[in-house]
């Protein structure tokens, strides 16, 4: 039997962190083994806010370097480039046909962007979740591992394949497959490390909320002491009213790869001062085999370059057949 398919993408927009590592990219780093897995990077995403065209290209350089380092194989994934494949931009105008503009306006990740770029919000930041749908249905995939922010983005996809099908496919030949999500254990959800109900976030203005996954040891150690904790003595999870203990001991157990149990008995009667170098010292020893790695690949242009034309090949051949057949169903005359 033919391999389940997975998809997923990250924006290359700044540094990667930790939320990024262990709430996305290490859960790929499982499913690529069971998985047909195609991981990309979203760089027509990365423009739907103001951006600077100097670092597009190298910002998505890193996000492929730090796929390949945190353990993403070449030859197990499909790796590529969203605006390699132009499918992804051609099949999107199609979609922002049949998708009524309510949809969009209901969203609740453009509600919250459009309110930071005040007058400035283009088209494409409210088009972005049908771009979105364009990527995940180009490639039929069973499942869409994604965090749980991106929960309406992919039941718009769903409601986009099934108002098409709807509209231009038949109950026996549907033209778009309608995936899954697959939406992440809440364990695996990285908070902030200066606020523990907020998310880990790469937009986040203070640096001293996230751990970079370049961040050398020093910097590593500085922002666990700096991080936000409470007065109360001894450490324990799943105390509501202690949501960055909560979140400190996860890093912990994720970062060790301990049991819950293990990590809940071993800090029981901690304080923050014993607790927070044990966390730093972790961190850093976890983090030392993928930055060696990264550096590595970030100095060999050539290798990456020949992984994402690999994968922008592979991907290319899928999608456009996707692409055709919605072509063909929206009665548009194919080129011959
Ligand atoms: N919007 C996603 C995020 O911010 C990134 C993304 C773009 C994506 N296209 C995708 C994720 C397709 C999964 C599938 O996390």
């Amino acid at each position: 039997m033919a391999k389940q398919r997975i998809l997923s993408g990250i924006q290359p927009t700044g540094n990667l962190h930790l939320g990024n590592y262990l709430g996305a990219i290490r859960n790929w780093v499982d499913l690529q083994e069971e998985y047909d897995a195609f991981l990309f990077m979203a760089d027509l995403h990365a423009i739907t806010v103001p951006h600077d065209p100097k670092r597009l290209a190298e910002d998505t350089y890193k996000v492929a370097a730090t796929y390949l380092a945190c353990g993403i194989d070449p030859e197990k994934a499909t790796i590529f480039v969203q605006s390699h494949v132009s499918a992804h931009a051609e099949l999107a105008w199609l979609f922002n046909c049949i998708t009524p503009l309510n949809w969009l306006e209901r969203m609740i990740q453009f509600k919250e962007k459009a309110v930071k770029q005040g007058e400035n919000v283009s088209i494409g930041l409210l088009d972005y979740p049908v771009l979105q749908s364009a990527d995940i249905l180009l490639y039929e995939p069973d499942l869409v591992p994604v965090g749980e922010d991106q929960k309406q983005h992919l039941e718009l996809t769903r409601d986009i394949a099934a108002r098409l099908n709807f509209q231009f496919g038949s109950e026996e030949t549907p033209v778009l497959k309608v995936p899954e999500p697959m939406i992440r254990a809440e364990g695996a959800r990285v908070m902030s490390l200066t606020d523990g109900s907020k998310k880990m976030s790469k937009s986040d203005p203070s640096e001293q909320s996230r751990i970079d996954l370049t961040d050398p040891p020093e910097v590593i150690l500085k922002k666990f002491k700096r991080a936000k904790t409470d007065p109360e003595r001894g450490l324990w999870f799943d105390d509501p009213a202690r949501p960055e203990c909560h979140n400190l001991l996860t890093l912990y157990m994720l970062l060790s790869g301990q049991t819950k149990a293990a990590v809940a008995a071993e800090c029981r009667e901690m304080g923050w001062g014993q607790f927070k170098p044990l966390l730093a010292e972790t961190a850093v020893a976890a983090l030392a085999p993928i930055q060696a790695r990264y550096t590595e690949l970030m100095g060999d242009r050539t290798y990456l370059e020949t992984v994402l034309k690999t994968g922008g090949e592979k991907a290319r051949t899928l999608a456009n057949q996707t692409l055709d057949r919605v072509k063909v169903a929206l009665g548009y005359a194919m080129p011959l």
